[in-house]
């Protein structure tokens, strides 16, 4: 097989990739390891930015989210026993996040996918990548017992954290930054009709607590647990011992209880991988960074990495010109790292820290105090979250 650009995993990344080069005429093979029930299935992240709403609406994928996505113009800061309302909207002259989860996002454009026609394959095993200095990488899989090579000029390394694009860039090319936090997420879907309209984050001296939701039936809930804690641990009864005894306020709001749908535990961290290239191979995604989820960014940056890389590849299939390419890896970088920094100033400013003394407790509690009362910092957490502006515009990928 022969294409223009090959597309290793089915993510958000790899799939919003394949789309805007479709439209833009630019031939794509996406190659998965897992089935489609299984992607399609797998409780991810459900925060999008403002950005990330408007481009799957421009690409022609916005029809479910358009019913079933939950606009919220603000989000709550609760501690101390007080829950604190952020207007995202008034204070970033109307945008907002909508929830709506990435497994949704995911089956959206899959179906965009197969009304394309183009091939997409679920269930590749063994699948790694080569030649990525020459004109013409490869990506070779076996699939149905029959083995496969695909030909391309570049490869877009799509295939999340545990993939194998970023393992096959040659020892020393990468430079890796690195943090792990010492707590994971413990994390619910719970059959329970959302007892707020808006996500509630939650500082408490037992640990961080999250409210966020699914759709009008459905809450999803975190708690801060050690890194690695066994899920078996926890009966659904401790489980929502603790989620009401963090998140209930003084005024009495708390979650409405319902039967766990679903559990598990995250771990935490911070990673870049730079740059973003190595040869004809291009990293997007969680393939080459990972945010802890307090900031809600990590499904937002792989849309906007895969947004710079169609910007990328269609001003090279149009002009001849690698520019863009060579410039692809430092536009990412600059978001990914005000994403990082965002998304561990979040997740320290909310969480109990396994080593903090009571400094570290009352500078957690005056920096809450002042983002709650003081409109700048109320600003400049509302415009980190709608997402901030992009490098690329729509009007540059042909929408
Ligand atoms: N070959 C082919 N596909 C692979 C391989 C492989 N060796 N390894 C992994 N994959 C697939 C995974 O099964 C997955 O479907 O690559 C896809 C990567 O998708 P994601 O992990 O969702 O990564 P990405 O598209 O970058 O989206 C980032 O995912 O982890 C969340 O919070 C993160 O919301 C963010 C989003
Ligand atoms: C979620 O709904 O899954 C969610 C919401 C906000 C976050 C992380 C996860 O910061």
């Amino acid at each position: 097989m022969q294409t223009q650009v090959g597309i290793v995993g089915a993510g958000p990344a790899g799939l919003l990739l394949g789309h805007l080069l479709h439209l833009n005429g630019i031939d794509t093979v996406v190659v998965e390891n897992r089935d489609r029930e299984y992607v399609v299935d797998r409780v991810r992240a459900g925060v999008l930015e403002q950005g990330t709403v408007e481009l799957l609406r421009a690409i022609g994928v916005g029809a479910g989210l358009e019913r079933r996505g939950l606009r919220h113009e603000g989000v709550y800061v609760s501690f101390k026993g007080c829950r604190h309302r952020i207007d995202m909207a008034e204070l970033t002259g109307g945008k907002a996040i909508t929830v709506y989860g990435q497994n949704e996002v995911v089956r959206d454009l899959i179906e965009a996918r197969a009304a394309t026609t183009r091939p997409l394959y679920f269930e590749a095993q063994d699948v790694r990548v080569g030649d990525l200095d020459a004109s013409t990488p490869v990506i070779r899989f076996r699939h149905r017992d029959s083995e496969h090579e695909v030909r391309c000029d570049f490869i877009a390394g799509c295939d999340g954290f545990h993939g194998v694009c970023r393992p096959s860039i040659p020892e020393g090319v990468l430079t890796i930054h690195e943090r792990t936090y010492p707590f994971g997420w413990l994390g619910i879907l719970a059959d329970a009709a959302p007892s707020s309209d808006e996500l509630v984050y939650t500082h408490h001296d037992r640990g961080f607590a999250l409210f966020s939701m699914r759709s009008p039936t459905v809450t999803r809930l975190y708690l801060q647990v050690p890194p690695d804690e066994p899920i078996e641990r926890w009966s659904d009864d401790a489980i929502w011992d603790e989620m009401l005894r963090r998140m209930t306020t003084s005024d009495g709001w708390t979650p409405n209880v319902g039967q766990i749908l679903q559990k598990g535990v995250t771990p935490m961290r911070s990673f870049v991988a730079a740059p973003m290239r190595h040869g004809r191979l291009f990293l997007a995604g969680d393939a080459a960074h990972i945010v802890p989820p307090t900031g809600a960014k990590g499904l937002n940056l792989a849309a906007s990495d895969a947004l710079v890389l169609a910007r990328a590849l269609k001003s090279f299939y149009e002009t001849g010109s690698a520019e863009w390419l060579d410039r692809y890896s430092a536009i990412c970088l600059r978001r990914v790292w005000k994403a990082q920094r965002f998304s561990w100033w979040m997740t320290t400013l909310l969480h109990r820290l396994p080593e903090e003394d009571a400094f570290d407790h009352q500078r957690q509690l005056a920096d809450l105090d002042y983002l709650t009362t003081s409109r700048a910092a109320m600003t400049s957490l509302a415009e980190q979250y709608v997402g901030l502006p992009s490098e690329v515009s729509f009007e540059s990928v042909g929408l």
